[in-house]
């Protein structure tokens, strides 16, 4: 893509800079240590021995910065039926940029979700690239799934956080934004008073008009956060319930569409997806047959 269309999405408290076959751009209030991260390679990088995060060999990386801040290096990868081919290779460079911008207008419109520090794409070949985003740290923040596990939130707190989690998606939705992959993991909950819920991982998100309702994409994106809920409960039990999932969508409705009744929208959700639940029995099976053989 020509450098001018990317040099457009990127907002103006970011500075653009360009190196043989590599575009960075980063917050023009990014510190000296960030510069120079962000500025080196991965592989130029990784004497600094970070904490990693996420997994398989994309997990993100994790720097400490000097002002106690830390910064995310998260390496963009491939979906779909070509990622064992290409691996985290990336077809163009725009994709990077792309959810620069979303990210940084879902913010402008009080998203919660993490502030993008850098954006980096370096060309490998013709029309390959790899690319990396650095944002913020969220400190605190497990995603969902480690809360659950890891805690037994008291009654209050739960039931704040599942307020605070469906009013940070809608929130998104009223920003015009569509989450490409609304799931437990993407959803990040910092306990404390009050509570505070993130969405995160706006890579391949889109733009639709803000406002109220609830159109198709945003009903979609309730869908697959459903699923996902349903995916942990069966698996490792103590999930959400349905008490959880009402006061989720009540504090949903309450910000985009206050005349709908949450047991109408649970309906309109209400699937069971009986073969997906065998597709994760079985790969839960797997998983510890292979544990075991
Ligand atoms: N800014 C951040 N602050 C805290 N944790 C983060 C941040 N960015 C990513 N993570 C963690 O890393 C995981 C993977 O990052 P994510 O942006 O979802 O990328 P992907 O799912 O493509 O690997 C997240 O689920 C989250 O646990
Ligand atoms: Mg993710």
């Amino acid at each position: 893509m020509r450098r001018a269309i990317l040099e457009a999405l990127v907002p103006s408290r970011f500075e653009v800079l360009h190196g043989p076959g590599s575009m960075l751009a980063i917050r023009r209030d990014a510190g000296e240590q960030l510069r120079r991260l962000a500025m080196a390679r991965p592989e130029e990088r990784a004497a600094t021995a970070p904490a990693f995060r996420g997994r398989g060999p994309t997990q993100c990386l994790v720097y400490d910065l000097h002002n106690h801040r830390r910064a995310v290096f998260r390496p963009y990868r491939r979906g779909g039926l070509l990622r064992w081919l290409t691996r985290n290779k990336l077809f163009g460079a725009a994709r990077p940029f792309r959810e620069l911008e979303v990210v940084e207008s879902a913010r402008a419109r009080g998203v919660p979700t993490a502030a993008v520090l850098a954006v980096r794409v370096d060309r490998i070949a013709p029309f390959l690239y790899e690319g990396e985003m650095v944002t913020e740290e969220l400190e605190e923040a497990p995603d969902v799934r480690q809360w659950l596990r890891r805690e037994a939130p008291a009654p209050a707190m739960r039931r704040a956080m599942v307020r605070a989690l469906g009013e940070a998606v809608a929130q998104l939705h009223a920003a015009g934004v569509i989450h490409p992959d609304l799931h437990l993991r993407n959803l990040l909950v910092r306990a404390g008073e009050p509570p505070c819920a993130f969405v995160i991982d706006l890579d391949r998100a889109v733009r639709r008009p803000e406002g109220p309702g609830l159109g198709r994409g945003r009903l979609a994106n309730l869908r697959r956060l459903d699923r996902s809920i349903q995916k942990h409960n069966l698996l490792e039990g103590a999930g959400a319930t349905r008490a959880d999932r009402f006061r989720f969508l009540r504090a949903y409705l309450r910000v985009l569409a206050p005349d709908l009744d949450p047991r109408t929208v649970a309906r309109r959700l209400g699937a069971h997806y009986p073969l997906r639940r065998l597709r994760w029995r079985l790969g839960r099976w797997f998983q510890r047959g292979a544990a075991a053989g």
